[in-house]
């Protein structure tokens, strides 16, 4: 193998001493030698021999290192001892790769600190990489040496064992039970999501702005607002940063937010996060059309990023990647009404308990139902605008329905995305504000965005648990963020 000669003296003196930059080179150098070669064969160059004989790796990367002897640095994660024969499962954040360490093969002190030690002890281990077919990652590792970093007690072990525990216990755990192989692969899904979604509107021309976190007055309901004392003064934690992106959309054309939003929900669902994630886009002059075409290019775009990026995370937690697959433009629309025409008659053919009620949102039910008609997220628009928020756009055709839209997702994992077109006329807005007996004074700067310069614009919200919890195929919001916020927890 060839090092890379890099032209700063500099850089290479800090790759040089960087071991954790250095487990990416063999990567770096056959790619920088093959375009070299390729541009300018070089017949004098010489291949200068690796000194490293324990090159630092981590265990999704290992295969780069077949036959060599590597340096992986994590805890063990399980150890199956028969004898003679030792087979530890190390873990390091990556992934999981099984050792093997023989009595005779290995110096009597190292086969000594491996035997018996605990779950979760830290260690920095040496070994040879094989291939085997017959290994979940493709590779085992022939252990050579160890250093136990921490070996946890016998006296105290870890507190999360491989047999199977209640979810109360491993929520009072949570800061452990994230070391696990399944909640790893779901936070590893939920980063991939984020920077997907994040990329999808910085790839096509919008611009980040913030909101704010303490605010003076609700976006989405009074009902379900965090009291904040703000110096003597009231103020609650942002519920969405909607109204704020509405005006930076004037400011810059296209912007997102992306932060986390709060709603004091007392609800105890299966879907329902006290904080949670939301990415928010809006544009100033889209309609409600150009906003189903965002909301669907933007989905798929998430969904296909995991299917490249996180594969072997999905085969981890089991989800079936062809669900996945099929989600690509365009997505099927249904009025509201329509949706509850196909509930009234799935009611009638006996595939649903409850008559769906008019006017109301649809249960968790009525959401399965309508969704396991497609295989892609389903867009139900035009709710009636009374049961909506202040700010909806009523539809010029029937002022009776509201310019907005509920995004499903398949196989019954309910609302992902809640979007519409904004009200742009002041007069309007401002009889809506007083209808919803909300502050007029917390709200003149918003309606100052119609008082000056007014647009058609629409934004959605997408929030990250949920977008989480349908792609990963989890049934609970908790299990798709660290640390879960609810009606009944705020610890650890
Ligand atoms: O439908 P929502 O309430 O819409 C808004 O907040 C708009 N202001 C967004 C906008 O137009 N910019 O929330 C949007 C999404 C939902 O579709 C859902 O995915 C998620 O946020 N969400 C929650 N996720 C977890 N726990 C909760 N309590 C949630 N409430 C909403
Ligand atoms: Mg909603």
């Amino acid at each position: 193998m060839r090092r890379v000669i890099l032209e700063s003296p500099a850089r290479g003196s800090i790759y040089a001493s960087m071991p954790v930059a250095r487990e990416r080179m063999p990567g770096v150098a056959r790619a920088t030698r093959e375009i070299r070669e390729k541009i300018m064969p070089d017949p004098t160059e010489v291949p200068e021999l690796d000194t490293d004989p324990h090159p630092l790796a981590t265990i999704a990367g290992i295969g780069a290192f077949e036959g060599r002897s590597v340096t992986l640095r994590g805890w063990l994660y399980n150890l199956r001892e028969g004898g003679k024969l030792l087979f530890p499962i190390f873990r390091d954040g990556t992934g999981t790769i099984q050792g093997v360490a023989h009595v005779k093969s290995v110096p009597a002190e190292v086969f000594e600190s491996l035997k018996g030690l605990t779950q979760e002890s830290s260690v920095v281990v040496q070994g040879r990489v094989r291939a085997d077919k017959r290994a979940p990652g493709g590779y085992e590792l022939d252990v050579e040496n160890i250093e136990v970093v921490h070996r946890v007690p016998e006296t105290d072990p870890f507190p999360i064992s491989l047999k199977e525990h209640g979810v109360d216990f491993l929520m009072e755990h949570r800061h452990l039970w994230v070391r696990t192989p399944r909640q790893s692969a779901i936070l590893r899904i939920r980063a991939e999501i984020m920077r997907a979604a994040a990329e999808y509107f910085d790839m096509n021309g919008f611009i980040r702005t913030d909101p704010p976190i303490l605010t003076p007055a609700a976006c989405e309901g009074t009902s379900t607002l965090f009291p904040v004392d703000y110096f003597g003064d009231p103020a609650f934690l942002t519920q969405s940063g909607q109204l704020y992106v509405e005006s930076t959309a004037l400011a810059l054309g296209k912007v997102y937010s992306f932060g986390p939003t709060f709603r004091a929900e007392k609800s105890k669902t299966r879907r329902h996060l006290t904080e949670f994630w939301m990415i928010e886009p809006e544009v100033a002059f889209m309609d409600l059309d150009g906003l189903l075409v965002l909301a669907e290019n933007f989905l798929s775009h998430i969904v296909q990023s995991v299917l490249k990026n996180r594969a072997p995370e999905l085969v981890t937690i089991g989800r079936d990647a062809a669900k996945l697959e099929t989600i690509k433009p365009p997505f099927p629309r249904l009025r509201y009404d329509e949706a509850a025409e196909m509930l009234n008659q799935a009611h009638k053919d006996g595939h649903l308990e409850a008559p769906f009620e008019y006017g109301n949102d649809f249960g968790s039910p009525d959401e399965t139902w309508l969704s396991s008609q497609y295989d892609r997220p389903l867009m139900v628009h035009r709710y009636p605008a009374e049961v909506k928020a202040f700010y909806m756009e009523p539809d010029p055709k029937d002022p009776r329905y509201a310019l907005c839209v509920d995004v499903l997702a398949p196989e019954g994992y309910g609302e992902i995305i809640g979007g519409s077109q904004r009200v742009s006329s002041y007069e309007l807005l401002k009889s809506r504000i007083e209808k919803h007996n909300l502050p007029l004074e917390a709200f003149q700067w918003y309606l100052d965005l119609r008082r000056y310069g007014s647009v058609p614009h629409s934004g959605f919200g997408m929030g990250i648990e949920r977008m989480v919890a349908w792609v990963c195929g989890l049934d609970h919001v908790r299990e798709t963020i660290p640390f879960a916020r609810t009606l009944h927890r705020i610890y650890p």
